[in-house]
């Protein structure tokens, strides 16, 4: 992990510096001074890199004075200025074989986002390498934020910082492979997040078949790792009727995340090619417990409760038949025409559970639910179906605010058009319609188990992984949801 810290804007006279300059090659103050004691060595420099200041444009000076290295990062025009959030992460790409850097920021605002773009972008998961060599290896171990008010900017940090390591402990579990993220693993991490004062409940096997959690262990018959649901509880929102002991949660806002560890497809099984990507079918589990971990990082003055519910999907001699019947925990039954369509019959049981115990005042879903989602979206958005116009919009927005963007897709209600197409010979409900809409008749699949409370579906199927770099986002596990779930809930905060 990036050390990240801030100091007074004390310029160091050697090491590596990064100096951000604005288009037009206007030198703030700070830097305008360094350019005089380095006898005009940075103007010079632009001059012979034909460096304005347009957004993401590089110079490097190497060793300019008793500097190693100096570089500058243009940040566009002042009126529509680069993300200090893609600033930081341009910074820790272009220094990564330095092992200390300073950057220099004006406002706290700015130092702080640009660290935490920096710590977003320098994320490493290399626990499995042992014989790489040294010159391969990322070395960057520090960044120093040089900034007039530090302390501003440290606390303004801090709350990031709380998403980072959201962000961080997600991308660690949607990385991890199959063999070691089962179920059983993925709950034990998910309760090592009592340290920040999340209340942690482990759902096993035998809890579950009480609850007549029917189609989530329909789904976990064929394999020899156990099922779990966890649930997890953040109590931040002050209650004036009540004390400090015995908080009650008052209508929390509830995300449920569909957490298969590995989906094979079961009976109905996926072909070999791409098959390994299935270790990230967890990714919705992901995200909402590391959407948790941020809020309980961070104090978030909000209620808020995570529930996952956690699966193999294997075919066996115990698994899962095409045209069984099974009875889910609403009540409902379920015709299970493919085994494929699994992460639904999980997040049935989940979402009815959720609604029922915590009477929530909005439901969230995030699943990597269908493959025609990156058919119709690719990997630019993810799909946002929602019986709640209110809840949509401010779905949206959040998304829009952390480059974590949705689209929203059609979702009509019970009875109509789409939803029919759900309509079983021998039960309630089918779990698949036609091949045409995938992803919609899977929402509309969920809606069934969904009592009118407001509630949206996140399909992330398209977003969970990237196959390239990005701006705060180094390619594999993007975590995608953390940040949107973050700044959702910062809406609800006084
Ligand atoms: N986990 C998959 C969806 C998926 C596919 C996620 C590719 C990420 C990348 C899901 O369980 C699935 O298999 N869905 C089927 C549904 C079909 C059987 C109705 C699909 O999309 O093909
Ligand atoms: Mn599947
Ligand atoms: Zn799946």
């Amino acid at each position: 992990m990036l050390e990240i810290s801030f100091a007074k804007p004390e310029l160091p006279e050697d090491g590596v510096l990064v100096l951000l300059v604005a288009e037009g090659g206007e030198l703030s103050a700070p830097v305008a001074g360094l350019d005089k004691k380095l006898k005009g060595a940075l103007k010079r420099a632009m001059e012979a890199a034909e460096f304005s200041g347009k957004k993401g444009q590089q110079a490097s000076l190497l060793a300019p004075g008793l500097y190693r290295k100096i570089l500058l990062i243009g940040t566009g025009k002042p009126a529509a200025p680069a993300k200090p959030e893609e600033l930081g992460g341009a910074a820790v790409v272009a220094l990564a074989r330095e092992v200390a850097v300073s950057v220099l920021a004006e406002a706290p605002e700015q130092a702080a986002k640009l660290a935490f773009g920096a710590r977003l972008r320098a994320y490493r998961f290399e626990k499995y390498r042992t014989t790489q060599k040294p010159d391969e290896k990322a070395k960057l171990a520090s960044l120093t934020v040089l900034t007039p008010d530090a302390t501003a900017a440290e606390a303004a940090y801090k709350a990031l910082a709380a998403v980072a390591h959201g962000v961080e402990f997600t991308r660690d579990l949607v990385t991890e492979p199959a063999n070691i993220l089962h179920p059983e693993a993925f709950a034990d991490r998910a309760e090592g997040l009592k340290k920040l004062g999340l209340k942690v409940e482990v759902f096993g096997p035998k809890e579950l078949e009480k609850l007549g959690f029917g189609t989530l262990l329909s789904v976990s018959q064929g394999s020899a790792r156990e099922p779990r649901m966890v649930v997890l509880q953040w109590h931040g929102a002050a209650h004036e009727e009540e004390g400090k002991k015995g908080r009650k949660l008052h209508e929390p806002i509830a995300f449920i995340g569909k957490g298969v560890t590995f989906d094979t497809g079961g009976i109905s099984i996926k072909p070999a090619a791409g098959m390994e990507d299935m270790k990230w079918d967890m990714a919705g589990a992901g995200a909402v417990v590391g959407a948790m971990a941020a809020l309980a990082g961070r104090k978030a003055k909000v209620d808020a409760v995570g529930l996952v519910g956690l699966v193999e999907n294997m075919p066996s001699g115990t698994a899962t038949r095409p045209g069984d019947v099974v009875k889910s925990y609403s009540g409902q039954t379920v015709e299970i025409l493919n085994t494929d369509a699994e992460g639904r019959l999980v997040l049935a049981d989940v979402l009815y559970y959720a609604q029922q115990r915590f009477n929530p005042k909005y439901m969230v879903d995030l699943a990597t639910l269908t493959g025609a989602i990156i058919t119709g979206l690719g990997h630019e958005y993810a799909g946002l179906f929602s019986n709640d116009d209110a809840l949509a919009e401010k779905l949206t927005a959040a998304g829009a605010s952390v480059d974590e963007p949705l689209w929203r897709m059609p979702l009509v209600k019970l009875g109509e058009s789409y939803d029919k197409e759900l309509n079983s010979p021998i039960a309630d409900v089918k779990n698949i319609g036609s091949r045409a809409g995938g992803s919609i008749t899977a929402a509309q699949f969920l809606q069934r188990f969904v009592n009118g409370k407001p509630w949206a579906h996140l399909d992330i199927a398209g977003m969970a992984w990237a196959a390239k770099d990005s701006a705060v986002t180094p390619k594999g596990a993007t975590a995608y949801g953390v940040r949107l779930l973050d700044a959702f809930a910062r809406g609800f905060e006084g």
